[in-house]
């Protein structure tokens, strides 16, 4: 069984200690708008969850096998939603955060093999309701860590009382390798206290086991395929 974890969304309260802190310290009504931007882009990301739940329950009736492992979902911090504003040299207004920012919904999808990557793709973006914005295919190319994954930002109708608007979602796929592998990496590149020959050395042997892994998971799918298709 695959499993969605639904990490808490952040309410009102939250988001309103987390702007405390920051330097958003503007207008009440900017403040609520922005409070409705997170409240539709979680919208957003539970409509895509519903879609992604859905398909991996269609594939394992119909052939056995669960393509996806299992998801999580995220919010972006308030924090690291003006730190992004500032890297990329916006303003923090609310006009900014809907013209230049898709991802405070997120969803990592966590794939059994590399091959369910593309079926996960193809099954979601061919529905009629869900928009491609932007793609980025880490798994043809690699990045110069050796990160891989494929990174996606879908677009999703959300109909609230107030009518309907199309919610952008960022959504990571990658196997289970490539999600250890981007976990440990994450930990190296964020300590910060580390002897730097270290962590010159670690990056080093990451990259190279990132290839490993890709190896790896490549002749295990072989496997799979061939016990699939008998
Ligand atoms: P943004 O606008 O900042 O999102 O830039 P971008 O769209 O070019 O971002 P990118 O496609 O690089 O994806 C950003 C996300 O991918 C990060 O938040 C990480 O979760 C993940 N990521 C990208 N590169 C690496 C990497 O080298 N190592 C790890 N561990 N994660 C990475
Ligand atoms: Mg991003």
């Amino acid at each position: 069984m695959m499993i969605l974890e639904r990490r808490d969304f952040m309410n009102v309260k939250q988001i309103e200690q987390q702007l405390e802190q920051s330097n958003f310290k503007r207008e009440a009504s900017d403040f609520k708008s922005l409070v409705k931007i997170y409240q539709l882009c979680h919208s957003g990301a539970n409509e895509i969850g519903t879609k992604l739940e859905n398909l991996d329950e269609e594939y394992s009736m119909t052939y056995d096998h669960n393509p996806i492992h299992h998801m999580e979902e995220r919010m972006k911090s308030t924090s690291s939603l003006f730190e992004k504003l500032e890297r990329k040299g916006y303003k923090p207004t609310i006009e900014n955060v809907q013209k230049h920012i898709r991802d405070i919904a997120g969803i990592r999808v966590v794939t059994n093999y590399i091959d369910d990557i593309y079926r996960v793709e193809k099954a979601l973006t061919e529905q009629s309701d869900v928009t491609l914005l932007k793609r980025k295919d880490y798994i043809e190319n690699p990045k110069k860590s050796g990160y891989r994954s494929l990174h996606l930002v879908v677009s999703v109708p959300v109909f609230q009382s107030v009518g309907v608007s199309d919610v952008p979602v960022e959504i990571q796929i990658r196997t289970i390798g490539m999600d250890m592998w981007a976990s440990l990496e994450h930990k190296l590149r964020y300590k910060t206290n580390a002897d730097p020959k270290k962590v010159k050395q670690h990056s080093a042997n990451l990259k190279a086991y990132a290839k490993e892994l890709n190896d790896i998971e490549t002749r295990m799918q072989a496997i799979f395929s061939d016990l699939q298709d008998h």
